[in-house]
């Protein structure tokens, strides 16, 4: 089954929901990174004559995960669904193809590795 790299990049404390609602719907294991970035905002609250080149980076928590095909879309709307405050700054989400994947314990490859 192919693979995708669900990486999304969320407010830091919605951290703790995003992750209790994928291991709800079966995810098996992410890995997560504090971070900073900015958006269409460029980091500013609100955007006001003068400051408008300035650019700030906002911390953010990245969580990344690989899922089988099938989950991918379940996962996107799960992070969505409990990332989502509705403000400026909630965050993206990116869906990538993944080349190949191995559990370095066992040596096991592909969907099997997940
Ligand atoms: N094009 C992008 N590429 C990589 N990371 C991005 C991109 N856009 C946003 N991000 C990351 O997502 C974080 C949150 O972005 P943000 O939600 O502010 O996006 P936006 O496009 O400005 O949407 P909104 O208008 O809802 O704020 C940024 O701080 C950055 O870390
Ligand atoms: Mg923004």
């Amino acid at each position: 089954m192919a693979l995708k790299l669900v990486m999304a990049i969320v407010k830091p404390f919605k951290l703790d929901e995003v992750r209790e609602a994928l291991t709800a719907v079966g995810v098996q294991g992410m890995t997560v990174s504090e971070v900073k970035g900015f958006g269409r905002q460029k980091g500013q609250t609100e955007i006001y004559r003068g400051a408008e080149y300035e650019v700030n980076f906002v911390p953010k928590a990245k969580i990344e995960l690989v899922v089988g095909d099938d989950m991918a879309e379940q996962v996107v709307e799960t992070i969505r669904n409990t990332a989502e405050t509705g403000s400026i700054g909630d965050g993206k989400i990116f869906v990538l193809d993944v080349e190949q994947a191995m559990r370095i314990r066992t040596g096991e490859a592909g969907s099997d590795a997940i």
